[in-house]
């Protein structure tokens, strides 16, 4: 079963959003397979975002990041990478539509809210980094 990786940013933690965002994938159909809140350690973000190193906004990008605590996911389902996107809206709070996460609750670029995989490449790598292999669960058995 295809496997994404979501993070819900400092912004979105400090501002009491978890439980809202994991009730919505929740209720859509996906499942909870790993979940862990932390404060992401410098070298991880620059590993994580290294597909912006030579963004101007990166260092912005890492200082926000590592800024307070995340919640990391790992959320299961057909065709979740995608979906879930979707469900995030635009990466700009000011594009993305209402009824989207960034749409109801994003207020800047940089304070989005979430982040999720944005391919089956990205999903494998961005959970690797974030989790042991045996902190990631499956519900295959029960489908
Ligand atoms: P995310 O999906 O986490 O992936 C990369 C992030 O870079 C993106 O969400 C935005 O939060 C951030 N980002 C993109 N453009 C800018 C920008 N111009 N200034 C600051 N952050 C940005």
């Amino acid at each position: 079963m295809e496997k994404t990786f979501l993070m819900v940013k400092p912004d979105g933690v400090q501002r009491n959003l978890v439980g809202e965002i994991v009730s919505l994938f929740e209720r859509k159909g996906f499942k909870l397979a790993g979940a862990k809140l932390m404060q992401i350690p410098n070298d991880l973000a620059e590993n994580h975002y290294g597909e912006h190193k030579e963004r101007p906004f990166f260092g912005e990008l890492v200082e926000f990041i590592t800024s307070g605590p995340v919640f990391a996911m790992v959320w299961e389902g057909e065709n979740v990478i995608a979906t879930a996107r979707e469900m995030m809206g635009k990466t700009n709070p000011q594009d993305a539509a209402p009824g989207t996460i960034r749409g109801d609750y994003g207020v800047t670029v940089g304070k989005n809210v979430i982040h999720g995989s944005d391919s089956p490449e990205s999903a494998e790598r961005e959970i690797n980094l974030f989790f042991d292999e045996s902190d990631v669960l499956s519900y295959s058995k029960q489908d």
